[in-house]
């Protein structure tokens, strides 16, 4: 058990992702005896709310969001006595001395200052404005205790990214800010590093000299789930390709850091980011194609399009589904297309990199080739399946000269490992304060000089934005005519 005790303020204490991700991730790392012997945890919202009506309420939301289940209630009242409501307006300056005595009263009974905690889950306009009150209101002088976490999406456009980061920087050290981006918080996601540099196999073949192309998925079935307004803002370029795209790019194309340590590693990433290819705004409808769900049919059942979600307008433009097609111009990568795609309301949740080796049909098997050799494919699945699958030729039995592919398969999920969510892992190393799996400010300014151009293009008009039928498969979308790979290899 951690011995310092902490305060974690939520802002956003009754919105989507507390209710999700940040309660179910503090609840069972305190089942797992990870949280400090002394915490509290304080929600702050707007409605009117008895203590008592907002631990019934995330009783309910964990009974449905949490891995372990619905809590014993034996478990649950040692953490619910540790959860606090505050009614507050965040943009109101005296809503701040309320918190401070809130949190003076918890550390009264802890008998010792506290790390004091303040999430941000809020929207991007309120960051600002809380920042600000909590530097003026002196809640989080502590410069070695006190902590900031900042959701994304971070800022809306690179200048207003490198605005906001001058505006933290300016009131607090940069020790004391995390920027979450939940994917480097996934099991799945870190392997990739693991995968890559502790192994002799895959290093030396990593680069355009054998791989071919690179196709990065994330599917989701779910649609904008009442968060219209928020999503009608962002769109699924900032939402979901600013950050946990470019950054599992990032993981799966950077250069090896020197050790594996938080500054290595981040200064590998920026480099990286830096190396991708501008789409000069003029090419971006070769480039990039952008989606919006219409309505269709998801496991049996009717869903709406996006136009008809709470929150959008009628003539929104903003896109559900993109797919573009980037370029890494460093030596390892000369040449190789990268293949991003992202969608809501696709046919079913799915992630994955694909790792599409180039053949060998020049090979000693080339009489034989186009009937059964395949080229090599690493295909890391990243959610919901956990595994890893590296696609081989091998012998057809019986047949002489006969070829068939296997593959050799590396289940995550299989030893039933502990195996944390993301937002568990992450909160428990901000309150160990290592910020290794954090976002470093140059790192999200440089994601999003690599995504103006397409913003730019896109404010130009939006003839080019195509609607799918819910449910559909993401192959069966369409992908930028300069990206080359055949269909077939990539629906494989
Ligand atoms: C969030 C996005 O960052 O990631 C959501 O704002 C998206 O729109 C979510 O649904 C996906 O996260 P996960 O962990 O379910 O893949």
């Amino acid at each position: 058990k951690r011995t310092v005790p902490a305060v974690i303020v939520i802002f956003g204490g009754t919105g989507d992702l507390a209710k999700r991700k940040l309660i179910p991730a503090l609840y069972n790392l305190y089942l797992d005896g990870r949280m400090p012997q002394n915490f509290q945890i304080i929600g702050l919202g707007r409605t009117d709310l008895e203590n008592s009506a907002y631990r019934e309420k995330l009783f309910n939301d964990l009974s449905v969001f949490s891995r372990s289940g619905v809590p014993s209630l034996e478990e649950w009242e040692g953490f619910a006595c540790r959860l606090y409501y505050f009614r507050s307006s965040i943009e109101s300056f005296d809503s701040y001395s309320g918190l401070e005595e809130k949190i003076e009263a918890a550390e009264i009974g802890f008998g010792e200052r506290s790390d004091r905690i303040f999430y941000l889950s809020v929207a991007p306009r309120f960051i600002a404005k809380v920042t600000e009150n909590i530097k003026l209101a002196g809640l989080a002088d502590g410069l070695d205790h006190d902590r900031i976490i900042i959701e994304k999406p971070f800022g809306h456009t690179k200048t207003s990214a490198v605005e906001l980061n001058e505006l933290l920087t300016s009131s607090f050290s940069e020790k004391q800010i995390y920027r979450i981006d939940h994917y480097l918080g996934k099991e799945t996601v870190q392997n990739i590093l693991s995968l890559r540099f502790a192994n002799a196999l895959f290093e030396p073949l990593w680069n355009a000299e054998y791989i071919e192309s690179v196709d990065i998925t994330v599917a989701e079935k779910i649609g904008v789930e009442g968060r219209g307004s928020y999503f009608e803002a962002a769109g699924a370029l900032k939402d979901m390709i600013q950050n946990h795209l470019l950054q599992i790019l990032s993981m799966v194309a950077m250069e090896s850091p020197d050790i594996i340590e938080a500054e290595h590693i981040r200064d590998r990433k920026v480099e990286l980011l830096k190396a991708i290819r501008r789409i000069p705004v003029e090419e971006v409808r070769e480039f990039v194609v952008r989606g919006r769900y219409g309505s269709g049919t998801i496991d049996g059942k009717d869903v709406v399009g996006y136009l008809e979600e709470d929150g959008v307008h009628q003539d929104s433009i903003t896109e559900t589904y993109v797919a573009l097609n980037f370029f890494i111009d460093n030596p390892r990568w000369a040449g190789v297309p990268f293949f991003l795609r992202t969608g809501k309301r696709l046919l079913e949740k799915s992630s994955s990199v694909k790792v599409n080796f180039r053949n060998q049909a020049e090979g000693p098997f080339r009489d034989i080739y186009g009937g059964d050799q395949l080229p090599n494919r690493l295909l890391i699945n990243l959610q919901p399946g956990t595994d890893i699958r590296l696609r081989l030729n091998a012998k057809k039995p019986g047949v002489n000269t006969g070829l068939r592919t296997a593959e050799m398969i590396f289940d995550f999920g299989a030893d039933n490992q502990y195996s944390p969510e993301a937002y568990e892992t992450l909160i428990s190393d901000m309150l160990a304060g290592d910020p290794s799996l954090f976002m470093r400010a140059d790192q999200v300014n440089e994601a999003w000089d690599v995504i103006m151009p397409v913003l730019d293009a896109w404010s130009q008009g939006s003839d080019d934005l195509l609607v799918y039928t819910a449910g559909i498969a993401p192959e069966e979308l369409i992908i930028p005519h300069t990206y080359r790979t055949d269909i077939d290899e990539l629906t494989s």
